[in-house]
């Protein structure tokens, strides 16, 4: 008995070549465990080995993977050919980002608006080595954990309308991180982060759709976190009205 197989509609685009995205299709093999990714690969390597795509570990943990799928962001590694039975499967680069080749989207903006939060801990003076480390209890822990979860990933600024139409929003994953860090008891980092978040690009653009955290692979809450974000802003502000000499 022949072999049950699955139409995959991929994206092909080569810029300075093409002038337009293209659709192109594809007959792969329908396995039950199979992941789109592991029709992709198949592609790859058996039928045209010109595809362009990136992918990294397979289980949902570095992020390079994501894609959308029937118009879906969606890691690749984690979308079962099972969920799509009966259909054709369109898989396409993550929208609001430049296409580089095919699947593979330019994640420059992505990476500097990271950097621009200061996804890292600040400190204003370290302690000597020889004091020991930081520590926190499990309350202080619990308040920015599920924040860290996040793996960069970007399917959260595919879904985002807002960076959609406005790509100088500094964006769900960024906010989420810059709060993660402001919530974190080793941070001393906060003033300078909360300067870019209350600035024109920052949280007060979300007009939250809440689509971010819907589609987030890893239940982060970056929805949570910009508005938490804007509460603490308007915190800051009444401080800063009442008590002028204490926050300056
Ligand atoms: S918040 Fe979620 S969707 Fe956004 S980059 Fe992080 S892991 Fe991906
Ligand atoms: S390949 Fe690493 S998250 Fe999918």
């Amino acid at each position: 008995m022949a072999e049950p197989t699955v139409t995959l509609k991929v994206t092909r685009y080569r810029p300075g070549k093409d002038s337009a995205p293209t659709l192109q299709s594809y007959s792969v093999p329908y396995r039950q465990d199979w992941v789109v990714l592991d029709a992709l690969n198949h592609i790859k390597d058996q039928i045209d080995g010109t595809l362009s795509y990136r992918w990294s570990c397979r289980m949902g943990v570095c992020g390079s993977c994501g894609m959308m799928v029937n118009g879906v962001p969606k890691l690749t590694c984690a979308a079962f050919l099972r969920d799509y039975h009966g259909q054709e499967i369109r898989v396409e680069p993550l929208v609001n980002f430049p296409i580089i080749r095919d699947l593979v989207i330019d994640m420059n903006d992505f990476m500097d608006k990271l950097k621009s939060v200061k996804s890292w801990l600040v400190r204003k003076v370290e302690k000597p080595v020889t004091e020991g480390e930081y520590r926190q209890t499990p309350a202080e822990l619990e308040k920015f954990h599920q924040f860290t979860q996040c793996i960069n990933c970007m399917l959260c600024y595919a879904a985002c309308p807002v960076y959609g139409l406005e790509p100088e929003f500094l964006g769900p994953a960024a906010i989420a991180l810059a709060y993660r860090y402001n919530m974190d008891s080793r941070d001393q980092g906060r003033d300078q982060r909360q300067e870019l978040l209350g600035s024109h690009h920052g949280v007060w653009e979300c007009t939250f759709v809440g689509e971010c955290s819907e589609v987030c692979p890893k239940h982060v809450d970056p929805a949570a976190a910009i508005q938490r974000s804007k509460v603490d802003l308007a915190k800051d502000w009444f401080k800063s009205m009442l008590l002028p000499w204490g926050t300056r």
